[in-house]
């Protein structure tokens, strides 16, 4: 019987690429970057050999998707921000057997799932770039997951959460999963993207991310769960915020009370509101 061994809410800004390299950004995104390589010694720790990724990059306009490669191999250039991620070299294996089992639990639930193998089908950021900071060595298989969900309704999204719980458990392996999104997600004005680079957009934003994340540090997922849609709504959730109503599916949904630890406590990044948070297992009422 499989084990679900870690599960997160992370972030991905292409600002920690950025980070990386010379230039007056250097050094920027560097707690995230020490976030996710802590998840990742973490998940070493469990023995976990397989990352499922909630990926809010990859957008979809019908169905759920769930990239059931065996191999990810490619250099990623951003046709969305070329500026900030260009020329990311990768290299991961997949994991198909549990993406399937994944596929099947999601479609006997009544979720439009759908698994696939196609060789053309790459990752988008929100997978790659947790990737480059967690498994540059190839330690874990990947299964990356569409979270950028134009047309879903939660209530799939939670079955799609629930899904990924029993298939890990019918699984022989022990798996982490991270969602792969931000809180709050209102862009900096455009002509205003250099002071935005560490700043969120509207006060509105900022004054809603720290009430949730005093809410996640609390335990307090009836009332997180009660106000998600909204929260989704008013603050221009990253993919409508389906990345965290499938975390809260596998977690137990309004049922869950985890007190959430903040590994990177929450910043702001192009307007954006950021954490990486691990969520509690085995803490539901
Ligand atoms: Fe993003």
């Amino acid at each position: 019987m499989g084990k679900l061994a870690l599960a997160a809410k992370v972030t991905h800004v292409p600002s920690m690429y950025l980070s990386e390299l010379p230039g007056k950004h250097h050094g920027c995104r560097q707690a995230a970057i020490d976030g996710h390589k802590e998840i990742s010694r973490r998940c070493r720790e469990l023995g976990v050999d397989t990352i499922v990724v909630f990926d809010t990059h990859w957008l979809v306009n019908s169905a759920y998707h769930i990239n059931c490669n065996d191999h990810f191999q490619g250099v990623y250039t951003s046709h969305e921000l070329p500026h900030f991620i260009r020329d990311m070299e990768y290299e991961y294996d997949g994991n198909p057997v549990l993406g399937n089992l994944i596929a099947e639990e999601a479609i006997s639930s009544g979720v439009r799932a759908q698994a696939h193998a196609i060789s053309t089908l790459t990752l988008e950021y929100g997978t790659l770039v947790p990737m480059r900071y967690m498994n540059s060595d190839r330690h874990f298989k990947v299964v990356s997951i569409s979270a950028f969900c134009t047309v879903h309704d939660f209530a799939d999204s939670r079955r799609m959460g629930e899904a990924v719980r029993r298939a890990i458990e019918k699984y022989d392996g022990t798996v982490a999963v991270l969602a792969s999104g931000s809180l709050s997600h209102r862009f900096i004005d455009d002509q205003r993207a250099e002071q935005g680079m560490n700043a969120w957009t509207r006060e509105f934003d900022e004054q809603m991310d720290h009430r949730v994340v005093k809410l996640w540090r609390e335990g307090k997922f009836a009332e997180f769960c009660r106000m998600l849609p909204e929260y989704a709504d008013y603050c221009y959730g990253e993919g409508n915020m389906h990345d965290t109503v499938m975390l809260l599916g596998l977690m137990g949904w309004d049922q869950y009370q985890g007190k959430v630890e903040f590994i990177t406590d929450l910043f702001p990044s192009s307007g954006t509101g950021q954490v990486n948070a691990v969520f509690p297992l085995a803490r539901t009422a």
